[in-house]
Parts: structure tokens; C-alpha cells; sequence
């Protein structure tokens, strides 16, 4: 079906209930995105109706509209409301999923060379407790993902496929569709990584076949920081033994026995921060009401635009891997570290990031990287912001050090 491109109107209007993109131009989307004026406002005055009324009360009085997350959340990934577990962000939903697989020795999980720390340093704790074995497949000559070496890493004792759907420092998207397939075609579990995706691109679990899936809020989502959530399909979540555990996600049965919660909340401790939930709900509507097809439509353009234009730039190198590209764009500058190129661009009110070679150690160690700059757009930057930020490169690049 044809994707219907949003329009200067609309991206104008984005910017308008955006107050952030007044004062700065944000190329910081893949750290934390600018939150729609709404998500903020939605979480203000929840937390000043906890302060007045308190905060049992307020949970009552907004119980459908805190229940409708889940809903919402549940539309975005083409999940069931009862698979969702809302948490504070990617990485503890990703432990919570793997620490609740249980591990044997000699069990193999398969990952690949763009995995994020959190996952990696879990694994290595997995590896270091029970003793299973871990599988990195390297991407091919092109950068790309070798679903081939995939095929050939697979044995009877893998247990697990880790993928990251989007890394963090490489500006590329990983083929999480086919990977699902394999992971289907030999019922192993199947892990996705969809921090920095969802909300950038449609990301759906009964396409990509995952078993779970963890996301962050503050991202490509634009929720507040603090927020994230867990899915795993209905048919797993036996399979997976919660974490932690207290009188919400468990019912204490008898005075020798409890019985774990029978929806995506057994993910979930009681207490939790409901003006975030409530926060996260508004960001991902807001989303929903664009259209994220229309959103990674606009992504790429601007990311390829940006992409083109810095590789004119004399003694920049744009680091990008992967045929299929995304809203993360990394380079680097000759002579000039990542830091002072992230400060001179600051002072200018431009936010970009340093993507440090310890997020993805595998892929910058096997690239000779120690950091990069990461400029990531969204919708609602511009071609004029995109200028904006070459042009400071331009200059900085021509002032030779002494
Ligand atoms: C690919 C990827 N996965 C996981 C994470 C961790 O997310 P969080 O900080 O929400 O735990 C990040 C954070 O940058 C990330 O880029």
C-alpha cells in the first residue's frame, strides 16, 4: 500500500506542539527524542493530582485510561494487551525476558556482532552461572547480517536467537523478519532487541515471529526517560519464570504456596511510576495518529539527505554499515574526536551524541573504532536543521589544530 508522505503542514505542526525544537536542533533522537508537548503535560498534571488527591486515589480515577497503555502498546507491535509488561526501560526488559529463560550448561545462545552492552554483558553472565555458550555471528563483507552463518551457527542445544533489530552506533537495521523465520523454522526462542526501532519503523511481533521483545519510551517513541516495556507472547510466558516476584504478579495462594499472574504483568512488580505509564500511553498514540510507516518514511529521507551531504564534507567519514539504513547517522571527523566535535556542535544549541565503542564492542573493535558521532534524526527535524548541522561541520573542519 502506498505511504502517504507527511506533508511541510504537518511536520510544521509536529514542531509546534514540540517546545524543544525552539530552542535546540535535536540530532539526539537515539539517545532521547524530544517528547510531544502532550506526553509532558499528560505527565505534569498527573503528578500534581497524585499531589493533591494521592496517589491510590488518582491510580482509581485514571485506572481505564493507565490500563489503555497496555491497549495502545498492544496496537503498536500487533501484540495482545495481555502480552505486555510495562517497565522502566529496554535493558530491564531484556533481562527480564533472558534471566527468566534458565539456562543449563552447555545450552548455546546465537547473537550477532552488533549487540548491545546490557545483552552482551547478560550473556556473559549467563555464561559465567551456568555455563552456556555464546555464538557471535559476524556480519558478512557487506555489513550486512549473514542469516547463512546463522543457519550453519544452529545446533540442537541452541536455546536462544539475541538479535538487536537496530544498533545503537552503526546506522543500519539488522533483518529481524528472516531472522524470525530460522529462529521459527528450528523452534528455538527467539530474543528482539527493538530499543532504538520501535516508534522509528513498524515494528510487529507476529511478522518478526518473536517470542519477546523490549523496548524503551524515550527513544524513537518519544515518551518520557524512565519508561519502556516487555512483550511475550502469550504461548512463552510459562516458559519464562518472572524475576522478581511480590503480591501483584503473584497471588499468595496459601500460607505454603503462590501462583505467578496469568498476563504479560507477571513481567511487572506493583509499584511503578503511573504518570510515566501515563506519559508513555500519550507518546505512543501520538505516534499511532501519525502513522509510523509514514514516520520511517520520513526518517530515511532525511537520514540519506543528511548522510549525503556530510559525506561532501572534506575529511568527514560516514561510518554507516548495512544495505538497509536507518535514522542513525554515525561519522567521524579527521583529527577531531568525537567529544569536541559533540561540544563545538553544542555550543551552536545542535545536540548530536558519542557512540562509545563499549555500546557495540564487537562491531567497533572489528571497525579499528573507538567512538563515533551520532547524529539521529526523527520527523520532526528538518532539511533546514540538516544544514544547519554541515554547515557548523564545514567550518570546524577548515580550522586546523596548531
Ligand atoms: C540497541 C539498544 N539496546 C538497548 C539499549 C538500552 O536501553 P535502555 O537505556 O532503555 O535500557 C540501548 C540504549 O541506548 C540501545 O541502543
Amino acid at each position: 500500500m502506498e505511504i502517504t508522505a507527511l506533508t511541510e503542514q504537518e511536520i510544521q505542526q509536529f514542531r509546534t506542539e514540540t517546545k524543544g525544537t525552539t530552542v535546540k536542533t535535536h540530532f539526539n533522537n537515539a539517545g532521547s527524542a524530544l517528547p510531544p508537548d502532550v506526553v509532558v503535560d499528560t505527565v505534569i498534571n498527573y503528578l500534581n493530582e497524585e499531589a493533591i488527591c494521592g496517589g491510590y486515589e488518582t491510580e482509581y480515577k485514571y485506572k481505564d485510561q493507565l490500563d489503555n497503555t497496555y491497549a495502545l502498546i498492544a496496537r503498536l507491535t500487533n501484540a495482545n494487551k495481555d502480552e505486555i509488561a510495562i517497565v522502566e526501560n529496554a535493558s530491564a526488559a531484556w533481562l527480564m525476558a533472558f534471566n527468566g529463560i534458565g539456562f543449563k550448561k552447555g545450552d548455546v545462545v546465537i547473537t550477532s556482532e552488533m549487540e548491545y552492552v546490557t545483552n552482551i554483558i547478560g550473556l556473559l553472565d549467563a555464561k559465567k552461572t551456568y555455563g552456556i555458550e555464546i555464538k557471535v555471528i559476524p556480519n558478512d563483507d557487506h555489513g550486512n547480517f549473514s542469516l547463512v552463518a546463522l543457519e550453519n551457527a544452529i545446533s540442537p542445544q541452541t536455546k536462544l536467537i539475541a538479535i538487536t533489530h537496530i544498533p545503537s552506533t552503526a546506522g543500519g537495521v539488522m533483518p529481524i523478519v528472516e531472522i524470525g523465520k530460522i529462529a521459527c523454522k528450528h523452534n528455538i526462542l527467539y530474543l528482539v532487541d527493538a530499543c532504538q526501532s520501535a516508534g522509528q519503523l513498524p515494528v510487529d511481533v507476529k511478522e518478526i515471529e518473536c517470542d519477546m521483545l523490549a523496548v524503551t519510551g524515550r527513544k524513537y517513541l518519544r515518551a518520557p526517560r524512565g519508561t519502556g516495556f516487555l512483550y511475550v507472547r502469550k504461548e512463552v510466558q510459562d516458559k519464562l519464570k518472572p524475576v522478581f516476584m511480590d503480591g501483584f504478579n503473584v497471588q499468595w495462594i496459601s500460607e505454603n504456596d503462590f501462583k505467578i499472574r496469568n498476563d504479560g504483568r507477571r513481567f511487572e512488580l506493583y509499584e511503578k511510576n503511573r504518570a510515566l505509564t501515563l506519559g508513555l500511553g500519550k507518546a505512543v498514540e501520538y505516534a499511532l495518529n501519525i502513522g509510523v510507516d509514514r514516520i520511517w518514511q520520513r526518517v530515511q529521507q532525511l537520514a540519506n539527505t543528511m548522510r549525503r551531504q556530510l559525506e561532501s564534507i572534506d575529511g568527514i567519514t560516514v561510518h554507516d554499515i548495512c544495505d538497509q539504513k536507518c535514522g542513525i547517522v554515525t561519522f567521524s571527523v579527521d583529527a577531531k574526536d568525537s567529544a569536541s566535535v559533540k561540544s563545538m556542535l553544542a555550543e551552536k544549541q545542535i545536540n548530536v551524541s558519542v557512540g562509545l565503542a563499549k555500546s557495540t564492542l564487537f562491531y567497533m573493535n572489528k571497525n579499528h573504532l573507538t567512538s563515533v558521532v551520532r547524529a539521529s534524526v526523527h520527523y520532526y527535524n528538518t532539511e533546514d536543521e540538516i544544514k544547519k548541522l554541515c554547515d557548523a561541520l564545514s567550518i570546524y573542519n577548515k580550522i586546523k589544530p596548531l
